[in-house]
């Protein structure tokens, strides 16, 4: 029988959320009441950036390598937010003290170029900026994640050139992923996985991707995929605790035979694959040893980080 859909963001349904307060802009507002206008550049544009990060135990998790992503971005497309790291950490405590948590908590912090003096393009209209809003939910991923994986379909959307919109910009225009998350969808997935332009197996429509074969851990090169934080960890776990590990081309040829597959991101952290294109990864449609392993390495780094955050707050 045919699996019901999910999604590698799928968390527990948690009434709370209903009720949450959401920071705009300087106020901690109720929930129904957190709203931006309908000339914000993000909303007419996709013009802005966001983060997704996690509250373990009173810690952003890997706070550095977000904002580290996140003033990059910012800086390439010119948005100056008048505060650096600090000031937004600020944001994210009094947001997560507002609503009394101190883990599992997920945020998206979002960073648009502000409110337009118009409804046109030009990013000089955007006068009125920037608009900085924060959402932290109470959140845990679904059981079922891990227990079964996700089912990925390769898609004809594929990631683009880094000279027409870098893969890199975490922009609010999602469009090229949205477009290919409906078109897995659409062929009975739960997600895509996307090539890059050179028909590569890159990475999914909201996930970086990794396969595992014959002992050996395989992902993109990095181009044409988010630089994913949990990317970048779990390739830095796999070096330092003798996993060998390769950032390089493949094929869907290569993606197929794969012993076992696992996406990464700061929500669900590992979530293994079940099949891709219909078949079968693995032997059980959840994580194989390495994936299990790798996950429970990346669960000890995050303790790690946690706890060297609190110790340098002292
Ligand atoms: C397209 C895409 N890939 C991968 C990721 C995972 O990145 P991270 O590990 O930093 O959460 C994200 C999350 O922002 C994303 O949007």
């Amino acid at each position: 029988m045919r699996q019901p859909s999910q999604s590698a963001h799928d968390s527990q349904v948690d009434a709370r959320n209903e009720t949450i307060n959401i920071y705009v802009n300087g106020d901690i507002l109720p929930k129904e009441e957190a709203v931006v206008s309908v000339y914000d550049s993000g909303f007419m544009l996709g013009d802005g950036m966001w983060e997704g990060l996690r509250l373990h135990d009173g810690e952003w998790a890997f706070f550095d390598d977000h904002m580290d992503r996140l003033f990059n971005s910012l800086k390439s497309v010119s948005i100056d937010i008048g505060t650096g790291p600090s000031g937004i950490r600020d944001i994210l405590d009094r947001t997560a003290a507002a609503n009394g948590m101190t883990g599992d908590a997920h945020c998206r912090l979002m960073v648009t170029r502000g409110r337009k003096a118009k409804p046109f393009q030009h990013p000089s209209l955007s006068r009125f900026g920037p608009t900085i809003v924060a959402i932290v939910e109470h959140s845990r991923p679904v059981a079922s994640l891990k227990g079964r994986g996700v089912r990925l379909a390769t898609v004809p959307q594929v990631r683009g050139l880094p000279m027409s919109q870098d893969p890199k910009y975490n922009s609010h225009s999602k469009l090229n992923c949205v477009i290919a998350c409906l078109q897995a969808e659409q062929a009975g997935a739960d997600e895509a996985l996307m090539l890059d332009p050179h028909g590569f197996v890159n990475t999914t429509n909201a996930c970086n991707f990794f396969i595992v074969r014959r002992g050996e851990v395989w992902t993109s090169t990095g181009d044409y995929c988010m630089n994913g934080v949990t990317r970048r960890k779990v390739i830095d776990l796999c070096r330092e605790n003798g996993t060998p590990v390769f950032e390089k081309n493949y094929s869907l040829y290569e993606a197929y035979g794969a012993d076992e597959a696992f996406l990464t991101g700061t929500f669900g952290a590992l979530t293994p694959v079940a099949e891709i294109d219909g078949k079968p990864i693995g032997e059980d449609e959840g994580a194989g040893p390495v994936t299990r392993h790798i996950g429970e390495l990346y669960s000890d780094l995050i303790a790690l980080n946690v706890a060297e955050q609190k110790a340098a707050r002292r």
